[in-house]
């Protein structure tokens, strides 16, 4: 069921996609938050701009949907220049990619979304292009094989990933701008909302815009779409516009609690104080405890319990913290 979804942050399907393009802000001034990368991005881009060369290649890492792909559309914006889309597991080939890198005109941005999953042959290929802008290709088999060099335009490679620990030394060492987004806080993520509503002409007062934020996981991707939810309920119980009453009735019927937290989250949670008494527990145990994976829970569930404050990493393991026992209704532990 499509709600067992709603608090994940991976895009889920088509229609999202198709309301995720309107929603992009398109200039770094309509972007919303991340004030240090975006700072430091528009000092790069005028630089760039000024000495009339591409963009330093750039490597943009965090969770899903905090607008690594929006970044990239912005980047180019604001460069003028054209960008191309594609995704590590989509280039098969060395082949696929020296073709895409012999089609680039001068000054675009190739934009390399879940780049950690390239494969080898392919990443190696990459080098030189992004080192030298030249692209060394090998003729034929045996001993009359030549291996030629090919200039490429000088262009500039995005890539985006929600690992940036499991990329290659050599690949991220090639890239002259690396930058992790943060997850947003409840401030900036009723601005999304509220800029939301407006494009989709949804009356929203500051109250609820701050309720759905604060239930979003600090992720714009869940903040859209919590508003979407909503509004189909303001449709039905009121007038169409969004006001407090029906955000929170909405939002309860979604099982989403007060703190954004959904069943996985409270599972995760009660393990840590009651199970493990608060002790510290690997992420591993906890992976095999509640069922899930090891991945999901340090990509998803991880960042943002860490976030709000509810669980804390230590060298021992993970542990529960005092807010985590509140929310859930045990008596705080003294020893905390
Ligand atoms: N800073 C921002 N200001 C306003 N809206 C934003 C911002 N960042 C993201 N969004 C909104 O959130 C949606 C998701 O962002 P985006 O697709 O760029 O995430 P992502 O990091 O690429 O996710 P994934 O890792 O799944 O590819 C966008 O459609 C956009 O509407
Ligand atoms: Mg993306």
């Amino acid at each position: 069921m499509e709600d067992d979804r709603i608090l994940r942050p991976e895009l889920d399907g088509f229609s999202e996609e198709k309301l995720e393009t309107s929603l992009r802000p398109r200039f770094l001034s309509e972007y919303i938050g991340q004030s240090k990368v975006k700072e430091n991005m528009k000092i790069y881009i005028e630089a760039a701009k000024k000495r009339n060369e591409p963009l330093d290649h750039v490597l943009l890492y965090g969770p899903p949907g905090l607008g690594k792909t929006t970044l990239a559309n912005i980047i180019s914006n604001e460069m003028n220049s054209n960008i191309k889309i594609t995704s590590g597991p989509a280039i098969e080939k060395a082949g696929d990619l020296a073709a895409l890198l012999t089609n680039l005109q001068e000054f675009d941005v190739l934009f390399i979304d879940e780049i950690h999953r390239l494969n080898k042959n392919v990443e190696e290929i990459l080098y030189p292009a992004l080192e030298d802008f030249t692209l060394d290709i090998i003729i034929g088999k045996g001993p009359t094989a030549k291996s030629i060099r090919i200039d490429l335009p000088k262009f500039t490679l995005i890539g985006a990933t929600t690992k940036a620990g499991t990329l290659s030394t050599p690949l991220r060492d090639r890239f002259g701008i690396v930058d992790r987004l943060e997850l947003y806080n409840v401030e900036d993520l009723s601005f999304i909302v509220k800029r939301s509503a407006k494009i989709l002409g949804i009356g929203i007062d500051n109250e609820s815009a701050i309720e759905i934020a604060r239930r979003s996981r600090g992720t714009p991707r869940i903040a859209n779409r919590l508003l979407k939810r909503v509004r189909d309920y303001a449709a039905v119980l009121g007038d169409g516009d969004i006001d407090l009453k029906v955000t929170k009735t909405a939002l309860n019927r979604l099982e989403i609690d007060e703190m954004g937290l959904d069943e996985i989250d409270r599972k995760l949670l009660d393990v840590m104080i009651s199970k493990y008494a608060g002790r510290p527990v690997g992420i591993d145990t906890l992976a095999t405890t509640i069922g899930e994976e090891v991945e999901t829970l340090e990509d998803v569930y991880e960042p943002y319990l860490i976030q709000i404050g509810f669980i804390s990493r230590t060298i021992r393991g993970r542990i529960p913290l005092p807010a985590a026992y509140e929310h859930l209704g045990y008596p705080v532990q003294q020893s905390l």
